[in-house]
């Protein structure tokens, strides 16, 4: 089975098979079929670089459906299913008036696999509005509600990708958003730099629709586009070194960007980084390093997964060599 059309990098690469589950009972029956292994578990496939053919069967998690649980002093609870499409769903919230969403604009993906790496961006992470999730366990497959405490959600980072790394399958996440049909309490982000620049560009009063337009604006200008060009947004992680060193490259690069953490470490862009080493927009074949933002790998046509990953230990390779930084993969690596 080719997975090419299902992963937005648009690597070529098989699986020994392919199950498509578009209700609970499907998905338990595909995964009780596999026997609880021998699985690959697959969302919107946009956060994943596929190394070579999977000797696996692909379970396609295309659970549809939303439904508001509660609506109460201007807080709604809305459950939504893992298939649903992120980027659809924030337009969907937009439309209701339901707000806290708008930052977190066309990220490719799934809402079912948004909670594996807490998806973020301008100023709000998947978290500021998570309440829970229902999984399944893949051995068990008995059902169960994680809380957000549990999810133990990170940087880019969560329970799924450290302990409980292929233990459940995510089928329904629900979110806490504000309702602005009955209140208007609420505050918009918009601190961050850009989106600051692109509200003032655009007219008329700020609010949760032009805030997400002024995403997708900013979004559009320097993240590739997968159907045009592969990719799978940002491929390393902004690493977090400590202020010592910080204090040490700033010295020699004064331009040197950071996002304070604590006392004593800061995150420095990857994508910086990258840049200031020379690798924006280098192309080795059909592999690359994206020409308007260094922190996206990209598939120009044919690459293979390997050849894209020969291309980010280059990029890590260069940026330990200029700074003494190691920048870590954010997305997760498919192999066999
Ligand atoms: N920069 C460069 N050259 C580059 C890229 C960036 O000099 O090629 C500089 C920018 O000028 C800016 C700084 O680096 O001063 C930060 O760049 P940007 O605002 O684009 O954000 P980022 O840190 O590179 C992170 C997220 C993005 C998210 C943006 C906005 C990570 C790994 N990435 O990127 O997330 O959209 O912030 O919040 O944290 C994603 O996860 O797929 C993703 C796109």
């Amino acid at each position: 089975f080719s997975l090419k059309e299902y992963n937005t990098f648009g690597v070529s690469a098989f699986a020994k098979a392919y199950i498509k589950a578009t209700s609970l009972q499907q998905l338990k029956e595909a995964i009780g079929y596999c026997n609880g292994q021998d699985i690959f578990l697959l969302g919107g496939g946009s956060n994943m670089l596929i190394k070579n053919n999977i000797e696996r069967t692909v379970v396609h998690v295309c659970l549809k459906g939303k439904e508001v649980l509660n609506n109460v002093k201007g807080k709604v609870s809305l459950k939504v299913m893992a298939g649903e499409n992120w980027h659809e769903l924030v337009l969907y919230c937009i439309e209701q008036n339901y707000a806290g969403l708008e930052n977190l604009s066309l990220i490719p993906g799934n809402v079912g696999t948004a909670p594996i790496q807490n998806i973020g961006a301008y100023g709000v992470e998947l978290k500021d509005v998570f309440v829970s999730c229902d999984v399944l366990d893949t051995a068990t497959l008995e059902e169960k509600t994680l809380t957000k405490q549990e999810c133990k959600f990170g940087y880019r980072d969560s329970i799924f990708k450290n302990e409980a790394l292929g233990k459940y399958v995510i089928t329904a996440v629900t979110f806490e958003l504000t309702d602005l049909n009955s209140t208007d309490d609420y505050q918009l982000k918009t601190d961050y730099g850009a989106i600051k620049k692109e509200l003032a560009r655009l007219e008329g009063p700020v609010n949760i629709q032009k805030a997400s337009q002024a995403v997708i604006n900013i979004r559009s200008s320097k993240l590739p586009d997968p159907k045009v060009i592969g990719n799978s947004g940002s491929f390393f992680k902004n690493p977090v070194i400590e202020k010592r060193l910080y204090d040490d490259l700033k010295s020699r690069f004064p331009d040197l960007p950071c996002y304070p953490l604590d006392d004593l470490h800061v995150k420095v862009p990857a994508g910086w980084l990258i840049d200031k080493s020379g690798l924006k927009g280098k192309r080795y074949g059909d592999a690359g390093v994206h020409d308007r933002q260094a922190l996206v790998l990209v598939n120009h046509g044919n690459a293979t997964g390997e050849e894209i990953l020969e291309v980010a230990h280059k990029v890590q390779k260069a940026v330990k060599k200029t700074f003494d930084i190691n920048i870590e993969m954010e997305v997760n690596l498919i192999e066999g």
